[in-house]
């Protein structure tokens, strides 16, 4: 019933510290063996930072051919998963863990994701993630349940179960001690609202593109302005929302001002501007018609 190879280390949650425990409710726990076994989150289950638990819904269905979903009240196409075999897995599970955290439910319909949450899920010890199959899930067990319902953007996959893991590997990178270096997640695109600055290794020249000069110099101010105005550049090109929201100090306003000033002589921000729009809007027939 629950994964022997996802053990937790105990089932005390006051006791976990920088420990975080996710149990996953899902139809398919065959479907999270390669991207849990691998590399960084492979290592951070090892090292006991992190357990993830699958849970088999399909288990804690008391009918005979343990099904679990059903026809919608109502009427109308596809089948709805039902509440009760869900009510009862989280039943055993908060005998189990002594209490149920974050009830995380991975849906198209639900909060788009971003590193803000991930970051907030990753201070929680114990998160339950919930992914949906078929039309969705029963309403009572969004009512009851369900703290937070979360979307990795605004496309339909054919279950939860590719969400959950993207969450759980974004929550996992964040847990003290789980990356190798503990400036590379602080440094990483959106950590400070801003999109990530350009890297370069060897060799000095490749194909005749050059590593940028002041990257060889050893001058630590001059590479860190150069990466600042490069990730403000960066954000500006691709995701200029995003400085509305990001901590800006006066140097960066300068360096901004002065990229739209020069933008502005080649008429590219406008080029943004309609390229950001393609983005918003998407094209029209691809947008989604029917979020759970
Ligand atoms: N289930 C199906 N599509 C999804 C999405 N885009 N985000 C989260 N859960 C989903």
């Amino acid at each position: 019933m629950f994964n022997s190879n996802f053990e937790p280390r105990t089932s005390n949650l006051e006791l976990w510290g920088d420990f975080v425990q996710i149990d996953v409710f899902t139809l398919f726990p065959e479907m999270f063996s390669g991207p849990f076994d691998t590399s960084i989150i492979k290592k951070a289950r090892e090292k006991r930072l992190l357990s993830v638990d699958l849970i088999n819904i399909r288990d804690f269905s008391r009918n005979k051919h343990h099904t679990v979903d059903d026809t919608p009240y109502g009427g109308g196409a596809g089948m709805v998963m039902g509440a009760d075999a869900i009510f009862e897995a989280a039943d055993r599970l908060r005998d189990r863990r002594g209490g149920i955290g974050r009830f995380v439910y991975m849906s198209p319909a639900g909060v788009p994701l971003h590193q803000g949450m991930v970051r907030d899920f990753s201070s929680e010890s114990h998160l339950v993630i919930l992914c949906g199959h078929y039309e969705g899930v029963d309403q009572r067990v969004r009512d009851r349940l369900v703290t937070d319902e979360v979307s990795i953007g605004d496309y339909v996959l054919t279950g939860g179960e590719l969400p959950a893991m993207v969450l759980v590997d974004a929550v996992a990178r964040l847990i003290p001690g789980v990356l190798g270096e503990a400036a590379s997640a602080e440094e990483d695109s959106f950590s400070d609202g801003l999109l990530e600055y350009p890297h370069y290794t060897r060799p000095r020249v490749y194909r005749g593109m050059e590593v940028p000069e002041v990257l060889l110099n050893g001058h630590h101010e001059q590479i860190r302005l150069w990466r600042r105005r490069q990730s403000l550049l960066q954000t500006l090109a691709s995701r200029p929302e995003l400085l509305a929201g990001a901590p800006l100090a006066d140097e960066d306003r300068v360096i901004l001002k002065q990229a739209v000033i020069d933008l502005e002589k080649l008429g590219l921000p406008e080029e943004i501007g309609k390229k950001q729009k393609r983005r918003k809007e998407g094209n029209p027939e691809s947008r989604i018609q029917n979020p759970e």
